[in-house]
């Protein structure tokens, strides 16, 4: 790997390997310390977008194989002056940084720098527009994997919510058919469903009681009002009762059913408190998992 800036396309060998790697790591496996793995080895945080979970586990993943982390703060940045995102990873890799962690508002920002950057300069897409996210795919995963084994072509899974806005529900989606998932379902209203690909070889509905009906995870998703054109912006009570997974809903799901939703949640929106925190949630336990998936994907790009 040279850089990570999608899943799609990415061999599943690579994406198992990445997968195995990040494993390895929480179950304190494999050979080397991983505290010296990248020691001498610079890299930046480079969001200009907010972030709490990617942008603080892709800081703590670098400090535990042992690289020196520079966060870049957009708000406190020249970029206030008029800086362009080139030229800001410009002059920070000419500080002798090799990393770079790229958020960004705009699609294809990070394929942008990255095709830009210099030769031994890696570049990690940490979420660009709608286009992806292949971290937070990666540990999604890893998550379903860890939950259910990987016998992945017997699972029926539910990506639900606002697919249309979301870079979380391409790359998820992209992993899932890497990953050689059977049954994917995906289920919103229809003016948060994609008008593109992303939704190909999947069944789709605007009925989220049949769409749970038996499934073995559910894959929630933030209403990304942040995105949305105006008059797209669903009534939040509305949306809750037609879309939002409360326990009594989650009961059509398979008894022992999964449900993981990326953050930042909107509780009461999208999901409701009682499944947020209850046994069947992976919530917090996909938060841990980014720290490993992330440690090894600089593991591989910066090694
Ligand atoms: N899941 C995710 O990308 O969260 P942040 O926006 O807090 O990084």
């Amino acid at each position: 790997l040279r850089h990570l800036l999608t899943l799609e396309g990415l061999p599943r060998a690579t994406l198992v390997a990445l997968l195995d790697r990040a494993q390895a790591f929480i179950d304190g496996e494999g050979a080397a310390d991983p505290r010296t793995a990248l020691a001498g080895v610079a890299a930046c945080t480079l969001f200009f977008e907010p972030s709490t979970r990617t942008r603080l586990s892709f800081q703590r993943a670098a400090q535990r194989l042992g690289a020196d982390v520079l966060a870049f703060d957009a708000s406190t940045s020249s970029t206030s002056k008029g800086e362009t995102a080139l030229d800001t990873l410009r002059n920070i890799e000419a500080m002798g940084v090799r990393g770079f962690i790229v958020r960004h508002r705009e699609d294809g920002a990070a394929a942008m720098l990255a095709a830009s950057a210099q030769p031994g300069t890696a570049v990690v897409n940490a979420g660009d527009g709608r286009s992806a996210h292949p971290t937070q795919g990666l540990l999604d995963v890893l998550s379903l994997r860890q939950a259910k084994g990987a016998d992945f072509g017997a699972l029926k899974v539910a990506v639900v919510g606002d697919i249309r806005h979301s870079r979380v529900a391409r790359s998820e989606l992209h992993a899932l058919r890497a990953l050689g998932i059977g049954g994917i379902r995906a289920c919103g209203p229809a003016s948060l469903l994609p008008d593109d690909a992303t939704l190909a070889g999947c069944s789709v509905s605007d009925d989220l009681d049949a769409a749970l009906d038996g499934v073995d995870a559910v894959f929630m998703l933030r209403l990304q009002r942040e995105r949305m054109e105006e008059g797209l912006v669903p009534s939040l009570e509305a949306y809750h009762r037609d879309y939002g997974l409360t326990a009594a809903r989650l009961r059509r799901a398979a008894p022992d059913a999964v449900v993981l939703h990326p953050g930042p949640m909107n509780r009461g929106v999208e999901i409701s408190d009682e499944v947020a925190d209850g046994p069947q949630s992976l919530v917090l336990r996909q938060v841990a998992n980014g720290v490993a998936v992330r440690m090894a994907v600089l593991e591989a790009l910066l090694a």
